[in-house]
């Protein structure tokens, strides 16, 4: 094993220990220690769910990129790994970026990544190439003949230096494919390329799979493509997004696409195409489907543009999204909080029919680890009112809320008062669809974040919180005549902890 390797594992697991876990978020995987950016190789492999991350262990700040590696038997109860990749070679010597895995034939775990090299001390600029690491799902080894595509395998009018995030996958005749982000010289559009390699070991280009008109950003980072329900869905992770009413806000971007595959060309085009998450930090999703035919996804719950949002005592920066079923329903993404998180309902409080005031606190509803289902409605439905909204992590000090104004159907999230002291975004709005005053959600709620379900899951919103742990309490505002069905139940992992692993 290369000595850079070895030395971030030993260093981590030193580093690891003193992170108390009253320090991190209990459920959502945080970084070993240090810095943690994107999922990578989202996995079932042997029966066990592994989870790679982007990952700078010395640093709570983006750096040179390791592999994180955490493995699970049910999405939440996360153990932490030794760190898979470290970069160390000539091909990835400023970084292992983002990429996908699979499971080969003679039973091996194939990771593919994106090796990074700086062209000169200087420049920023760096050469992205497709690299492998075979491995056991312990140790893995970097493929002697990396790396296995650079820039020589573009089309002609492609950045060599824009050519990133493998996402690979095996095809029923046997064949496996590897789709790739890159981006035209030129007007530096994103497109998605398609790979082809009958061993997983030697890749040919295919085909232009997909490409972005200018409308979404630039760059599409991190792309993800799968059939369900009966769709083809592509997801990218967009750059330099240029905002669009409610449904796109400016910067790193996420977007579903939702359309066909011309399987004799390769080709994919859509018909629908809509946000992932409406809040503020969800960014570079990867998606499994699960034994039981669900499809998870799970994201960075972070977003680049907003990322000086730390607390100087904090060891670990950045988490991942609750796990996440998706569904088509009607054309359009849903998504739900993974069902197993229900088993660790505890201390059930339940209000039925409460009329909201302007500030309405009810006893036993509070809490940083929590979940919430609230149903909103008008108390006279020929007298639609003004605003309804729920604050929460508040104390004295700090508080954050979720507000819908149904008369403009804007749902609005807002965190400025959670203790950042940056002038990053805090706010952030979106539109739902007018339904006379009604709004679902499924609050969750754990320690740093909060990720808001709305009308099952038809749109999410979530945000990471810093907020000292101290403010935890909950309370209900209304202007004009709401009324609310509450249902809060605290969320204790501790039990039935899998230490089988
Ligand atoms: C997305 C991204 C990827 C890249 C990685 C580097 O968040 O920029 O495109 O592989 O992060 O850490």
């Amino acid at each position: 094993m290369n000595p850079q390797l070895l030395f971030a594992r030993a260093y981590e697991e030193e580093a690891g220990k003193l992170i108390p876990s009253e320090d991190r978020p209990q459920f959502h995987l945080s970084p070993r220690t240090g810095w943690m950016n994107d999922p990578n190789g989202f996995s079932l492999y042997k029966g066990v769910y592994h989870l790679f991350y982007q990952y700078n262990p010395y640093k709570t700040e983006w750096g040179p990129m390791h592999w994180g590696h955490a493995v699970s038997t049910d999405l939440l109860h996360w153990r932490y790994l030794p760190a898979a990749l470290a970069p160390d070679e000539w091909y990835d010597i400023s970084g292992c970026f983002s990429g996908g895995s699979l499971t080969l034939p003679d039973g091996k775990q194939l990771l593919m990544y994106t090796g990074v090299r700086k062209i000169s001390r200087d420049s920023t600029d760096m050469l992205q190439v497709q690299c492998l690491a075979v491995g056991n799902g312990l140790n893995y080894d970097k493929y002697e003949q990396n790396p296995v595509l650079g820039g020589d395998d573009l089309p002609e009018g492609y950045d060599p230096y824009n050519f990133r995030d493998p996402k690979i996958w095996q095809e029923p005749d046997g064949s496996y494919r590897a789709l790739i982000g890159a981006c035209t010289e030129e007007e530096q559009l994103g497109r998605l390329l398609l790979f082809r390699s009958d061993d997983a070991f030697t890749w040919k280009f295919e085909s232009v799979f997909a490409e972005n008109d200018g409308r979404f950003g630039l760059m599409w980072e991190c792309p993800d493509f799968f059939e369900l329900d009966g769709h083809a869905v592509v997801q990218i992770s967009p750059q330099y997004m240029l905002p669009e009413g409610f449904e796109y806000h400016n910067g790193n971007g996420t977007v579903c696409l939702i359309g066909e595959l011309d399987e004799a060309r390769r080709h994919f085009t859509w018909t629908h195409d809509q946000a992932l998450d409406y809040g503020i930090d969800f960014y570079a999703p990867q998606t499994l489907q699960i034994p039981d035919g669900r499809r998870i996804m799970i994201a960075w719950l972070q977003n680049w543009d907003a990322c000086q949002n730390g607390r100087k005592e904090q060891k670990w920066y950045g988490q991942m999204s609750l796990p996440r079923e998706i569904s088509i329903r009607e054309g359009r993404l849903y998504q739900q909080p993974l069902r197993e998180l229900e088993q660790y309902r505890r201390d059930c409080v339940e209000y039925k029919n409460v009329t909201v005031q302007e500030e309405t606190v009810l006893p036993g509803v509070e809490g940083r680890c929590v979940e919430l289902l609230i149903k909103v409605r008008p108390k006279d439905p020929e007298d639609l009112y003004t605003k309804f909204s729920i604050t929460f992590a508040k104390n004295d000090k700090f508080h954050s809320s979720l507000s819908f104004h149904p008369q403009d159907c804007v749902v609005k999230l807002d965190r400025k008062c959670s203790g950042s002291r940056r002038a990053i975004i805090h706010q952030r709005r979106c539109l739902v669809p007018d339904r006379k005053g009604e709004l679902t959600m499924r609050v969750i709620l754990d320690c740093f974040s909060a990720e808001f379900f709305l009308n099952d899951g038809e749109q999410v919103m979530s945000a990471v919180i810093m907020t000292e742990q101290a403010a935890r309490e909950i309370s209900f505002h209304a202007i004009g005549g709401v009324e609310i069905d509450v249902v809060k139940y605290d969320i204790c992992l501790e039990e039935n902890g899998d230490e089988t692993l």
